[in-house]
């Protein structure tokens, strides 16, 4: 009896032995990571960076205050989009990329990187295709297989960038129209990239009303925002929509892309803030910044050579839409995605 235990109990430990050598390669090689758990990969800019961007105002007081307590690499106060496009989807915001070789890639990689855009608008920051490379590059190394991917979500956000640079780079309105086709029609290429990587879920972002950003109303005392620049996104989101709509269609039985719809969810924001702060002076004007710089650049988290800070604070910060003159607070962020729940439910992947 005992001698039969013996040997029946062997080929457990064998396979116990098997096992676990199995999870401790698993873990050296990457890729086959748990099969339900859905990753999030993010490309974009500034709205979506949880990190990628040293050396930039993110990584300086008093940006990060809210969440996590301190300067971390995010553009706001607290949480950005992708922070909660993650808590939705029920995981960790995933590692950016700058960190890839310290943490966890289980839950996806944030290539997103502030100032970036579609085209090259910083002289050394990955525009999207580049950020695109980089997951094509990882996926080639077999750190992330077709399984993973297949489960995985995609978050695209553009939120203008392109479009300062090609007003700074002297251009005239009249030819934004224009501009805005070739911009759509590289974005369009983008989320296809992506797609083709293996993703079969591709959250879009559309773009915020850029009107209403605190940089813009400075001309209106931050009373109201500029229709003009407003028309901008309306048209560029009008062409966006469009387009994915084309190709959803494109895709039979299956709908790979979901737009979320920014421009409505900050405009509707902003006007419920609005109306409070006409009932209440003493709660925040949405269309002016929490972090207000002293002049018509963004000079938050600047210090002078004295040490002399070159911006103020407001008193609350979570009360509070925009945290910068171009960047929601971690408040303006959670309110504007509690609209976004109806397009994120189209998100199922299972
Ligand atoms: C991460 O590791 C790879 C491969 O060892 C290396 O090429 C890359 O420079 C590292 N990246 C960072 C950000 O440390
Ligand atoms: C993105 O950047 C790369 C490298 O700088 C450049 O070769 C490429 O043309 C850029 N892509 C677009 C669409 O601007
Ligand atoms: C911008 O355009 C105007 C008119 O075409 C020209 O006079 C001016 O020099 C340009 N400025 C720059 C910085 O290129
Ligand atoms: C206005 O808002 C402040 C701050 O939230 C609050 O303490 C105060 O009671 C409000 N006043 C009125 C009249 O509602």
């Amino acid at each position: 009896m005992a001698k039969q235990l013996i040997i029946m109990l062997l080929p457990l430990l064998l396979l116990l032995f098997i096992l676990s050598e199995v999870v401790e390669g698993t873990k050296k090689s990457y890729g086959v990571y748990d099969k339900n758990s859905v990753k999030l990969f993010v490309f974009g800019d500034s709205y979506a960076d949880t990190g990628n961007f040293m050396g930039s105002p993110s990584y300086k007081q008093p940006y990060g205050i809210t969440f996590p307590g301190k300067p971390a690499g995010r553009f706001s106060d607290g949480r950005v989009l992708t922070d909660y496009i993650a808590s939705f989807l029920k995981i960790k915001t995933p590692t950016p990329y700058a960190l890839r070789n310290s943490s966890t890639l289980q839950n996806g990689i944030n290539f997103a990187y502030g100032g970036t855009g579609v085209f090259q608008t910083l002289t050394n920051g990955p525009n999207m295709t580049v950020q695109i490379d980089s997951l094509e590059k990882l996926i080639k190394q077999n750190v992330y297989t077709k399984q993973d991917l297949q489960s995985s979500v995609a978050l695209v956000v553009n939120s203008g960038n392109d479009y300062t640079a090609f007003l700074v780079n002297n251009r005239s309105i009249t030819e934004i129209k224009s501009f805005t086709t070739s911009l759509i029609n590289q974005l369009s290429i983008n989320v296809q990239r992506i797609h083709n990587l293996g993703i079969n879920k591709v959250a879009i972002g559309l773009l915020e009303p850029i009107g209403c950003l605190p940089e813009i109303t400075l001309v209106t005392f931050h009373l109201s925002c500029v229709d003009l620049l407003n028309l901008v996104s309306e048209d560029h989101n009008k062409l966006l929509l469009q387009t994915v709509l084309q190709l959803n269609q494109q895709q039979v039985g299956k709908s790979v892309y979901v737009t979320l719809d920014l421009y409505n969810a900050f405009l509707s924001t902003i006007k419920t803030m609005q109306k409070k702060h006409d009932e209440n002076s003493t709660l925040m004007n949405p269309l002016k910044s929490c972090c207000e710089g002293d002049g018509l650049t963004n000079t938050c988290g600047k210090v002078d050579d004295n040490g002399e800070k070159k911006y103020s604070l407001c008193e609350k910060p979570k009360l509070s839409f925009f945290w910068d003159n171009v960047h929601p607070s971690q408040n303006g962020w959670h309110a504007v995605y509690t609209l976004l729940q109806s397009s994120l439910h189209q998100l199922n992947y299972r």
